[in-house]
């Protein structure tokens, strides 16, 4: 689950402090799938980041799978991130590493031995079997996509949070990949908060969020 208490959260634009998000709240159910959208650079991917502990909180409680993330050091917040599945904007995959090992490196982070069961049917799911022994320079953006999405699921994490994990793909892979967030969100009772540009995929969550003035506004369906 995911819990946000009055969060805060500014950026220094010159000297001067300049609101991203303020007094936010937020939550998210166990299981609970959930889309956000809003305009380029109201605040999603700091929102996501702060979620995930890669940016340090300036005011307010932030609580995501039964961690608190308030006043934790480095190392926590590095043990913290490897429960969660995250999928950034920007991909994030490690140049030196083949494809199967970067989908490998959470699962094998976690303590896992070998390569879990459900490896074959994630990359048949996302078309990733083909590209197991590439690496990431080899193949394309929408590719290099999906490898993320595929690093994101693979040990069964309790909350996934993905950055427009779509904003690369066409229409038909697009599909794919929010198809096999839902169904394994679903099928192992993971919270899902992914954030698209796209108001067909956001339709296609029970709950979804706009991002507005720094605070989430619920999106009543048509
Ligand atoms: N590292 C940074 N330093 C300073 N300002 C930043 C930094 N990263 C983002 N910003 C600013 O913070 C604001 C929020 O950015 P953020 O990336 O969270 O937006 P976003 O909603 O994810 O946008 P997009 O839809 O384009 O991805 C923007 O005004 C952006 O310019
Ligand atoms: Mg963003």
């Amino acid at each position: 689950m995911i819990q946000v208490n009055a969060l805060h959260f500014s950026r220094l634009d010159g000297a001067k402090p300049r609101p991203i998000l303020s007094d936010l709240q937020l939550t998210l159910a166990p299981g609970e799938q959930c889309s956000l959208v809003g305009d380029s650079g109201t605040g999603k991917t700091t929102l996501l980041n702060l979620l995930a502990g890669l940016e340090p909180l300036q005011s307010g409680e932030v609580t995501v799978g039964g961690q608190s993330l308030s006043g934790q050091n480095a190392t926590a917040l590095a043990h913290f991130r490897r429960q969660i599945g995250i999928v950034f904007q920007s991909f994030q995959l490690l140049e030196s590493l083949s494809i199967r090992d970067n989908i490998l490196l959470p699962f094998r982070l976690n303590g896992g031995r070998g390569q879990p069961d459900r490896l074959a049917s994630l990359c048949d799911a996302l078309g990733l079997t083909p590209l197991l022994d590439r690496y990431p320079m080899q193949l394309s953006g929408g590719e290099q996509q999906r490898v993320a999405v595929c690093r994101a699921l693979v040990h069964r994490p309790r909350v996934i949070l993905a950055d427009e994990p779509t904003g690369n793909l066409d229409e038909g892979n697009s599909q794919r990949v929010v198809s096999a967030l839902q169904t394994l969100a679903r099928e192992q009772d993971t919270t899902l908060l992914m954030v698209t540009h796209s108001q067909a995929l956001a339709r296609q969550f029970d709950r979804q969020l706009r991002l507005h003035d720094g605070q989430l506004h619920e999106v009543s369906a048509p």
